[in-house]
């Protein structure tokens, strides 16, 4: 295995992404992720938020963008994944060069900006799906979309993906969509709150709805989320997305990226806004991600209040093996 990231290393980020996932798609088909994963399983099973999951390790958004991977991810043992960012149209998302590995400091400069093959795609792999795992589809806004019809992008995806996603995600937080942030203030963000309920509420769905949020909001606005989620009819939060504070990167190439951080340099940030929701409201349900490299990490953000965990750079950058070490070992 550690054969094949060194490889992967000097092949183009996007190109050894989608190399490895779909070399991991032919495995699964082969019947052989069995090679990844450990014999003795601890599964550790857990009934939250009205669903069953194989375990508190999940995927984090972005790592499989149109739900091509769910198997196959799947089979590797996470135990829940989460699908997306999906806009209602497909989207090219922003010129390449776009993400900027940094094995150096664990982490990755990205600004993809949501390129995805749009809702429908999605739609058609959710159908096909084998996994019997949760998963979760994160919805966002195409960056074309202005105004009032960002708003009407996320109820269109709420539409079409209602019936095939155990929860949904209502993602604000990607610094690579112009403005997209400008919904973390209190009146936009009441605005989609109330408009999400109410599509929520016609097309009768009951399971989990989570809004995922930005490192980089102040504490006041991460409060006044909290305030606005808990008397919503919103289950939760996801904290958090990528950062834009380059402050933690020593690579100096890498600081003058635009984009957001994720990995080891987001770690401390991140876990400090689930401190933080956790001592606004001891029981909102919430879903930590940003930085996990470890078992260490994984546990950091457990006692710091979450109630699952999400890995994506970790994944990226020490491979399946990972999961292993955080949930068999
Ligand atoms: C290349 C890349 C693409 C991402 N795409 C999305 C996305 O489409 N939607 C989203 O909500 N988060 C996206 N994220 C953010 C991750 O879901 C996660 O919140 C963030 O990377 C922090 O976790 P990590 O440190 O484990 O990577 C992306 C992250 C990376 C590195």
């Amino acid at each position: 295995m550690n054969f094949f990231l060194k490889i992967f290393k000097f092949l183009p980020p996007e190109l050894s992404h989608s190399i490895s996932l779909n070399s991991l798609n032919l495995l699964y088909k082969l019947n052989l992720i069995g090679l990844f994963n450990k014999k003795i399983i601890n599964q550790n099973e857990l009934n939250i938020f009205g669903l069953k999951f194989k375990n508190r390790l999940g995927t984090a958004a972005g790592l499989d963008k149109n739900g091509d991977y769910i198997n196959a991810l799947g089979a590797l043992g996470f135990g829940f994944l989460e699908i997306g960012t999906v806009t209602p149209r497909p989207q090219l998302g922003n010129p390449k060069p776009r993400v900027f590995r940094n094995f150096h400091e664990n982490s990755i400069v990205n600004r993809l900006g949501f390129n995805n093959k749009g809702i429908d795609y999605m739609v058609n792999n959710l159908k096909k799906r084998n996994y019997d795992g949760v998963v979760g589809v994160n919805i966002g806004a195409n960056k074309s979309s202005e105004g009032i019809e960002r708003i009407n992008d996320y109820l269109l995806c709420i539409e079409k993906i209602h019936k095939l996603a155990d929860y949904i995600t209502i993602n604000i937080s990607s610094p690579n969509t112009p403005d997209l942030r400008d919904l973390h203030l209190k009146e936009n963000l009441q605005n989609l709150i109330t408009s999400v309920e109410k599509k929520i509420d016609e097309v009768k769905f009951t399971k989990p709805v989570f809004l995922k949020i930005s490192p980089d909001e102040t504490d006041e606005s991460i409060e006044m989320i909290v305030d606005l989620v808990n008397n919503s009819s919103f289950t939760g939060l996801i904290a958090t997305n990528t950062t834009i504070e380059k402050d933690n990167l020593t690579n100096k190439k890498l600081k003058n990226e635009a984009g957001g951080v994720s990995g080891q340099p987001l770690m401390e940030k991140s876990t400090n806004k689930i401190l933080l929701i956790r001592s606004k409201c001891s029981d909102i349900p919430l879903i930590g991600v940003g930085g996990v490299m470890s078992k260490d990490d994984y546990i950091l953000k457990i006692n710091a209040g979450a109630d699952l965990v999400q890995i994506y750079t970790g994944f990226i950058i020490k491979g399946p093996n990972l999961i292993n070490q955080i949930i068999r070992d």
